[in-house]
């Protein structure tokens, strides 16, 4: 899968895409990561990529020509990708996204920065906005890098384990079980005894009760849209009735 990344802080991106597991998914080919500086489709002295909003007001918004000129140049008329501004304005960005993601080739992330940008860029040149919660951080850089992190990681091969991404949390609609490795009993907290037992029926079983827990307590609202058996609804009904501490959360 192919990214390209226009930002105006190309420097920020390479440590992190050097990290283990984003490193591992480039040198094996499965992402191809590219950096695009906006400041060099500035054709002024100054490189100048942004300006004061029309109609006043503080705060300076960003241009739209460099940032058609880049998107455009690299990408053709019209882009051959989705174009995906980073934005607290977009859609938020949940597991469910990043596995519609994980299908495309090739994707476009516009990370913006200033207080704003050009309406035209938002109206004309992309095609979809992407929050990653509902804060306000100074630029779409580290969005962007959680986008290619948690998208990485659903590409088949991506992480060691075939398996790595099928239990994590939110995968099925709930929050994960959780887990535990040696020694088995530390400073007089012992693992549960079920996952010493050998019994792979009884330690799956567990696990997902621990997983419907987890969700019932941490995140109830997750409920209604998972995936839940007829024993899961029978567990979930049994332990809302009890408080909060019991159970082997
Ligand atoms: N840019 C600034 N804040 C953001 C957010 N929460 N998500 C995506 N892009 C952003």
């Amino acid at each position: 899968m192919r990214f390209d990344l226009f930002t105006l802080l190309p420097e920020v991106f390479q440590p992190y895409l050097s990290s283990s597991i984003l490193q591992r998914a480039a040198s094996n080919n499965l992402i191809e990561v590219r950096i695009h500086d906006i400041r060099a489709w500035t054709y002024d002295k100054h490189h100048i990529t942004d300006d004061a909003p029309y109609g006043g007001g503080g705060g300076m918004v960003m241009k739209p020509e460099p940032v058609f000129a880049a998107v455009e140049s690299v990408l053709g008329v019209p882009p051959s990708c989705q174009v995906i501004l980073m934005t607290p304005q977009g859609r938020t960005f949940t597991q469910k996204v990043a596995q519609e993601l994980s299908n495309l080739p090739h994707l476009a992330l516009l990370c913006g920065r200033y207080e704003g940008i050009d309406e035209r860029i938002r109206r004309h040149l992309v095609t979809d906005e992407i929050s990653i919660g509902d804060y306000v951080l100074t630029g779409g850089e580290l969005p962007a890098l959680a986008i290619i992190d948690a998208v990485t990681r659903l590409i088949p091969g991506a992480l060691g384990d075939p398996d790595g991404a099928q239990d994590d949390s939110h995968a099925s609609g709930l929050l994960e079980y959780p887990h535990y490795t040696r020694p088995p009993v530390f400073r007089e907290w012992a693992v549960p005894e079920v996952l010493l037992s050998g019994n792979h029926a009884q330690i799956n079983r567990w696990r997902r009760e621990q997983s419907l827990l987890h969700t019932l307590r941490r995140r109830p609202d997750l409920l209604a849209s998972a995936e839940l058996s007829a024993s899961d609804r029978k567990f979930l009904a049994q332990v809302d009735h009890e408080p909060a501490s019991s159970g082997s959360e």
